[in-house]
Parts: C-alpha cells; structure tokens; sequence
C-alpha cells in the first residue's frame, strides 16, 4: 500500500476565501455554504491532477472543513469513502472502494454507449459509494457542482446513473463594460447592477478575490465562456487587444481557473485606431497582416483565448461597409487570424439602419438582419459564429422568434439574449425571464414538430454557435442589484447547459440552492411564495407593459418607465402607428412591409394573417382597429385595459407575498426586494394609467367595466 497522502483541509490546498473581500461582502447567491452541506459532511475522494481538479479539491476542502467531512487526494491509502471524484483514465486508484466505485461508473458509461466528452460527466451509485467519472477535469468541476445541486439525493442509494454532457459547447455571457466610464451610458452599458466587476475610472479593477468568486457562480450555473467588454468598443476599451491586454489576460488567469475563457469585444477599425495603418479594410493584405500578427501575440499571452465580439456597421459602430466590403468579408478576416490557434470571431447579426425617417413606411428595422446576411450564407469561415439576437427588433418582452435564426443553413449561428433586463424592469422589477427564453428554444421556426431554435444552436453535430446572453452582474454587493435577478442569470446558465430544462424546474432549484432549508425558516413555505411570486413574472410584466407584441413603449435613451410616443417619431425604426382607428404595424406581404415572408412558409402564413396570428403577436404583425376581436374573446382595446389593470393587482398581489416572508429569510435580502417592490408596484401603475389614458383618449373606446381610466 502507498504512503497515505492525507490533505488536511487546513493545508496548502486551502485558497484564499473568494468571499474574503476587503470590499463590502458580497452575497453568496446560489452557493452559499448551507447549499455544500450534505457533500460536506462525507468522506470525498478527488482522483486527478490539473489546475481545475485543483479547483475541485479545493472547493470540496472548504465544505469538509465547515461541515466536518474529510478529503483525500489521490494517491491515497485504503479509506472507505462516500464519494469519488475521479478522472476516468487516471492512475489507478489505491481506494478499493474507489476501484469499485469507478469500474461500476465505467460499466454504467459503457451500457450507455456515449463518451463524456470534455465537460460531460457520469454520475453513478456503487453499493456505498457515489461517483463522479470524467474525462477531463472540467467535467469533474461540472460534476461536483452538481452533487452540490443534488444535495442529500446524489447519495441515495437507488439514484439510477446519469450521464450530463453539454448539448452547447459555448455557453457564453458578454459583459457590456466599459473600462472608461461613458459620459452617457456610464461604467456598464445598461447596466443595472451598480459598477463593473473588470474594471473601475479607467483601470482594472483588480479585484481578484471577487473575480474568483465570479467565475465559480458562472461555472456552478454551466457558463464557460465570456467577453470582458462592451460591443460599442472606445478608445480606452479597443486597447485592450493591444498594449493593454495585460488586463485582460489578469482576469483570465483567474477565470481559467472555473473553466471559463475570455473573449474581447474588437473594433473594426482597430488597423486604424491601434495599428497606425491608413484603413481597415479586409481585402488590404497589410490589413490582414495587422490582425494575424495582433492575434498572435493575444495567443502568446492567453494561449486560451477565446476569440473576438464584433458589432460592426451597427449603431454608428465601422464596419465593412466602409470599404464596400460585405459582412463575410468583414467576419472573414478577424476568422481568418484567430483560426490558427482555435479561436472563434462572434460576429452581430444587429445590423439596421438606424438613421431612419418616420415617415417611410417601406423600411421595417424588423427586417434588417434578414436582408443584410441570409444572402451571405455560406460564405463564412467555419470559426465564424453570427450571433443573432432571438427576436428581429430588440430584446422585447415579446417579439416573434428572429427568422434570421432558421435562415442560414450553412452557418454557424448563436441566438442571443439579455440578461441584463434593459427593456424588461431594468432589475428594479422582478421580471424572470426562464419561461420567455425557454419559448424562445422551443420554437420551430419549419412548424410545429420540426427542428427548434435549440437545434439551431446546439447544430446538427454539436457544431452550432451556442448561446450568448448579456450579462446582468455588477458590483453590487448582491451581483444583479435585485437579489431575485441572480435567477435569470442561473437559469440563462442552465439553459445553454440544456436548453430542453424545464424552466420551472430550473427556478426551484436555483431557489433551493440559493435559499437552503438550514438558513430559512420554513423552506416549504419560501420556496412556494416565491414560485408564486416568480414563476409568472415575466407574463404580468407584458401584461403592465407594452401589449399585444408592439414593444417600445418605453422613455427614449434610458429605455425605462412608460412613454407611448416616445419613439414614435424618432429615427430608430421602433414605431406603434396608433391612429384613431386602430393601433400595430403592418408586416404582411399583402399590404406591409413584408417581414412576415422571411419564416418559412408554415410561420409566414400564420404570422400572414390576423385572423391565425397568435394574439400576443398580432401588434407585432397587423395594425388591426381596437374593435378587432382577438382569439381570446376579447377586443383588442378591452384587451388593453384588462391586461393593465390585471397587471397591476398582481404586482400588488406579489408584493404582499413577499412581505410574508420577513423574518424568514437573510433580512439584507428582504429589504432590498422589498424596496424595489414598492418601485415595481409605483411604476407599474404608472404603466397602467398612461397606456390606459392614451388609448381611451386615440380610440375613444370606454372601459366595458367602468374602471377609472384618467
Ligand atoms: C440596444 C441597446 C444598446 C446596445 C445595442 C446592442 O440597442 O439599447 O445599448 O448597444 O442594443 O445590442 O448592440
């Protein structure tokens, strides 16, 4: 037998405390000590040498040391134990009952048929013993987390085997931080959540310890990959690829440590801007020269880099189009560079113009996307991912699925969401988005029973673009300012995981972990509430809001807060053209703007006709009159009215559930969400009263129950 090798908790394995901040505390959200309780009161097995495996060992040193538990590393003596993380094709294990443990994963692995892949991994019961089996170390880290998810149940003895893989390789969050505060948009780029956690005035922000403890929240969710700053990239910020990318590889050498690779948002015109050249454009050889050789020394400094985030031709950002080049030319040439050492250029779909005049009623921003890259198709390098955003306008609480998502077959193409809730309450409403998103995956663009939007992402052979999300974290001592927010970003997490999860599922156990039965009173009770409070957020936030699909309702620049007209005559292609008579816009091929020909036949003829278009949709396709009867019954200004006032009562309704969980739960949480539910409650009358008086007064129409409208 071998010397034993005992790790003593207290030992060298022991890192620093992520939580062990000089700066105000940050909150623990869905790992909090009490969620590492059942594993840490076991005796654990860690078989695996590597940076990540070191990770492992040291998460499961801290939970033996709170909860009494003991951790071996291997090689290891003889030592029965209750729990084995170990690489598959590690050295032998001394343990016999590890041997055990591993052989019954590995005969569980082999009746399965599959591999586990780089992420994946085995879960499986051994007699006594819970094993954990993978390939790499990244699928142990996964591994653990999930015991952790699993609690008391990874150890029951009946729990039948389980295999988890990724079905996206690329599950990916961009940071919309600047490194120089904008004097408009300010640190973070509608950012809800207080400061940045890379950077602070310009510098980086250095904090190391809150990094970490960032980077172990994302892995805990599924997130591996992230970009470290805004897509509208300045002066200060463009930088980053070049003299200061020190900065950026001191936050990777801190993420790798979770799994997660950091990518850089580029500008375009970086040959112009960082390299001294007279232009960016792609055809130019020394152009191509400039980024091959910049890239290079990215790699040299972070041999894990991701790769580059690309907003070009979008927002008054450069782009190809400056050069008569077109946008595969543009995504082409930063592919070109990164794809010797396997990066990938994630390049925006977002491209509109964004200058336009009212008064056209031919040009449909909706259509933008579509009509600048289906003709591209197939002409992007294969480290070319277009990330789409998954409605064709912008991050609404209800738009159609974007077509440019089913329209691109020979691309690889990555649907984005928002996290960070600019157009849904701004992380001062409870908005939870899991069901909206899970929509969103589920759709069939071809018709019902065809491929979905999750196909699209994940590719027919693992080979699609993955999802993206905006990120809704800050500085904030709780991450997302809205404690309930830190659930979007986990169910965002797990999504890209498994974009098939039940969402509802996916809240309970972010509600689980997040609030352990040890730190609440009645655990029952908090988590039924806060179902009740949640599970139907993202619903009553439509039903306040902007309704029927027709979006943009909201105060021009900040984007928060009710303003009917706002954007109605404006240059940004966001437009209700509510008249006396009736209210939407007309997207149809017979008399609109066409939008609705870009699905596939069996969408573009539902979306064709207001008599077969879904009612929360029709606005979004159809200028109907307010008498229009939708399918549920009702008129579309009762519709209105109904929607609003209901949308209120249930506001009201979640802030007194809440205020039934004081004194149940950490009262630094209770406050804050308490706080912003009386914003959410006085904001969402507002909503009511101005939608409300502004259709009673265009459409002349009464409230058939005699409500107060103003
Ligand atoms: C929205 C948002 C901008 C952002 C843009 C984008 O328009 O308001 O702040 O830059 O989306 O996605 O690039």
């Amino acid at each position: 037998m071998s010397t034993p090798e005992f790790v003593d908790v207290e030992g060298p394995m022991f890192v620093a405390d992520p939580f062990d901040v000089e700066e105000p505390q940050v909150h623990a959200a869905w790992l909090p000590p009490e969620a590492f309780r059942s594993l840490g009161a076991r005796r654990v097995l860690v078989h695996g040498d590597g940076p990540l495996v070191d990770t492992v060992l040291d998460e499961v040193a801290r939970a033996c040391a709170r909860y009494g538990g003991r951790m071996w590393h291997s090689p290891s003596w003889d030592v029965d134990v209750d729990l084995v993380l170990t690489l598959r094709r590690a050295d032998a294990l001394p343990s016999s009952t590890a041997q055990a443990a591993r052989a019954a994963g590995e005969a569980a692995l082999i009746d399965d048929g599959r591999t586990l892949g780089d992420e994946g991994f085995l879960l499986a019961r051994a007699g006594d013993v819970t094993v954990v089996l993978a390939d790499a170390p990244a699928g142990l880290l996964y591994g653990l987390f999930h015991v952790v998810r699993l609690c008391a149940a990874a150890f029951d003895p009946a729990r039948p085997p389980e295999l988890h893989r990724p079905a996206l390789r690329r599950r990916m969050l961009n940071h919309w931080d600047n490194v120089a505060v904008h004097p408009v948009m300010g640190q973070v780029e509608r950012g809800y959540a207080g400061g940045s956690i890379f950077w602070r005035d310009g510098r980086p922000r250095g904090d190391l310890a809150r990094l970490r403890a960032y980077g172990r929240l994302l892995a805990a969710s599924g997130i591996n990959a992230i970009s470290v700053n805004n897509v509208n990239v300045a002066r200060a910020e463009a930088r980053l690829l070049t003299d200061r990318l020190g900065d950026v590889a001191e936050i990777a050498d801190v993420l790798r440590l979770y799994g997660i690779r950091v990518h850089l948002s580029v500008t375009f015109a970086a040959p112009v801007a960082l390299g001294g050249l007279s232009t960016a454009d792609p055809a130019d050889e020394a152009v191509r020269a400039w980024w091959a050789a910049t890239t290079r020394a990215v790699y040299e400094r972070i041999p894990d880099f991701g790769g580059y985030v690309v907003k070009a031709d979008s927002e008054g950002q450069p782009g190809p189009f400056t050069y008569g080049r077109d946008h595969a030319d543009g995504a082409n040439l930063l592919a070109e560079a990164l794809a010797p050492h396997g990066g990938v250029v994630h390049w925006r779909a977002f491209v509109y113009d964004h200058h336009q005049d009212w008064r056209d009623r031919s040009t449909d921003r909706a259509r933008a996307a579509y009509d600048h890259f289906t003709p591209l198709d197939g002409r992007f390098r294969t480290n070319v991912v277009l990330q789409v955003k998954f409605g064709p306008v912008d991050f609404q609480v209800r738009e159609p699925v974007s077509p440019v998502l089913a329209a691109l077959p020979a691309t690889r193409v990555a649907v984005e969401f928002q996290v960070t809730q600019e157009y849904t309450g701004q992380q001062r409403h409870i908005c939870h988005l899991g069901p909206w998103w899970s929509e969103v995956l589920r759709f069939a663009p071809w018709g019902p029973g065809g491929r979905t939007i999750a196909d699209v992402a994940t590719g027919e052979k693992g080979e699609g673009g993955g999802l993206v999300a905006v990120a809704n974290t800050g500085d904030d001592p709780f991450w997302t300012g809205h404690p309930l927010a830190q659930a979007n970003l986990y169910t965002f997490g797990r999504l890209a995981w498994d974009p098939r999860l039940d969402p509802r599922a996916v809240l309970d156990e972010w509600m689980t972990l997040t609030f352990p039965p040890s730190a609440t009173a009645d655990p029952e009770l908090v988590r039924r509430t806060l179902h009740e409070i949640m599970d139907d957020s993202w619903r009553t936030y439509e039903r306040y809001t902007a309704p029927l699909g027709v979006g943009f309702m909201v105060h021009p620049g900040d984007h928060y807060g009710p303003d009917v007209d706002g954007y109605e005559y404006s240059r940004w292609g966001t437009y209700h053209f509510a008249d006396r008579d009736g209210v939407g816009v007309d997207r149809s091929r017979a008399s609109g703007t066409g939008f609705a020909g870009q699905y596939p036949p069996y969408w573009a003829d539902v979306y064709e006709s207001p008599e077969r278009c879904p009612d929360e949709l029709l606005l979004f396709f159809h200028h109907v009159s307010y008498t229009h009867v939708l399918h549920s019954g009702s008129t579309v200004i009762q519709h209105i009215y109904d929607t609003h006032f209901a949308g209120v009562e249930e506001v009201e309704a979640m802030r007194r559930r809440w205020q039934t969980l004081n004194g149940m739960i950490d009262p630094a949480v209770y406050v804050r969400v308490a706080e912003r539910l009386d914003e959410q409650v006085r904001s969402a009358i507002e909503w009511r009263d101005q939608i409300n008086t502004y259709f009673l007064r265009k459409s002349g129409v009464p409230d058939a129950h005699g409500r107060r409208i103003y």
